[in-house]
């Protein structure tokens, strides 16, 4: 066991920090989003950047491979970013993976990687398989955009129904922060109707904004407040990048801060304010 529980606890705090329930909201104005201009002269440029990239082959998974809940690393490892099994995760491959396959910034892997290693069924494991993902109430949980409610079935494949519920919210080529901010709160509004099992821990509810966010990160360059919906809608279909259909690694490696501006963003738009530690955004009490 390479982790040391010190470094562990460490990063949890560190992430725990970076969630949005922390932020202060009143400053953020959705008129004036103060999206910078597309600085390509930031120094956080990778290095690795080209004018025109192309990612590594994409190979659907076999039956034997791994895979989650999470779009994001189901792409990377059908890319080759991860294992192509998506089984035996390390912190040092998913830095390389997350920084080579869509330019995140290390710090942000390390501060998912101790979130990532928790549902891994091998108590204090330094690695986790993409399945591990989908154990529902550690980090997987109810009102995803394109899995089923664990109540109803398998929350780790793409699920077609809940797909066509969250994307009819999108009504124009290009989808905006308001838009998804409303699609999420509608998965959240069905799943309370709907699911005798509901629940939404605060991390959960948490990590559900940041999920939200990586559209206008990931799938975006981080500029724009808005994305193609194509990109998104063939992303999650077929978890690999939409380079053909135009889409680019974004240039400017992404920060953590990033996701917690947007995911402020978001919140603001659904009319979400400030969270406590006592209630969820919805006035549930913490479990
Ligand atoms: C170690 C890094 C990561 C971990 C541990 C992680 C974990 C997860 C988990 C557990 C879920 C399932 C939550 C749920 O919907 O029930 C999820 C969903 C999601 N992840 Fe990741 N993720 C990581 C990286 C990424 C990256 C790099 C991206 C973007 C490219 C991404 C985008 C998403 C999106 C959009 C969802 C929501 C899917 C939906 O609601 O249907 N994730 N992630
Ligand atoms: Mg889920």
């Amino acid at each position: 066991m390479k982790t040391s529980l010190l470094s562990a606890g460490l990063a949890l705090i560190a992430s725990a920090a970076a969630y949005p329930q922390f932020m202060d909201l009143k400053n953020l104005d959705l008129k004036n989003l103060g999206f910078e201009s597309n600085s390509n002269s930031n120094s956080n440029t990778n290095p690795n950047t080209q004018s025109s990239w192309q990612p590594k082959e994409w190979i659907a998974p076999g039956s034997d491979d791994s895979r989650g809940p999470c779009p994001g690393l189901n792409t990377l490892a059908n890319h080759g970013y991860l294992p192509r099994n998506g089984k035996g995760i390390t912190l040092k491959i998913l830095e390389d993976g997350m920084l080579e396959g869509f330019n995140i910034e290390h710090a942000d892997a390390v501060l998912l990687f101790f979130q990532a290693i928790r549902t891994s069924p091998i108590p204090f494991n330094d690695r986790f398989d993409l399945a591990d993902l989908g154990r529902h109430g550690i980090l997987e949980h109810d009102i995803s955009l394109s899995r089923s409610d664990a109540y109803f079935a398998d929350p780790k494949p793409f699920n077609e129904t809940v797909w066509a519920e969250t994307m009819s919210y999108f009504t124009t080529p290009m989808i905006s922060v308001e838009q998804l901010a409303k699609a999420r709160m509608g998965r959240l509004a069905t799943s309370k109707k709907t699911n005798p099992d509901f629940e939404l821990s605060w991390l959960a509810d948490g990590f559900s904004w940041g999920e939200c966010a990586s559209f206008f990160e990931i799938m975006a360059d981080g500029t724009t407040g808005t994305v193609r919906k194509e990109y998104i809608d063939y992303w999650f279909r077929n978890e690999r990048m939409p380079t053909e259909l135009g889409w680019q690694r974004r240039n400017v490696t992404m920060k953590s801060a990033e996701r917690m501006k947007y995911s402020g963003l978001l919140m603001k738009a659904a009319g979400v304010t400030k969270r406590d530690v006592a209630s969820d955004a919805y006035g549930y009490p913490l479990h």
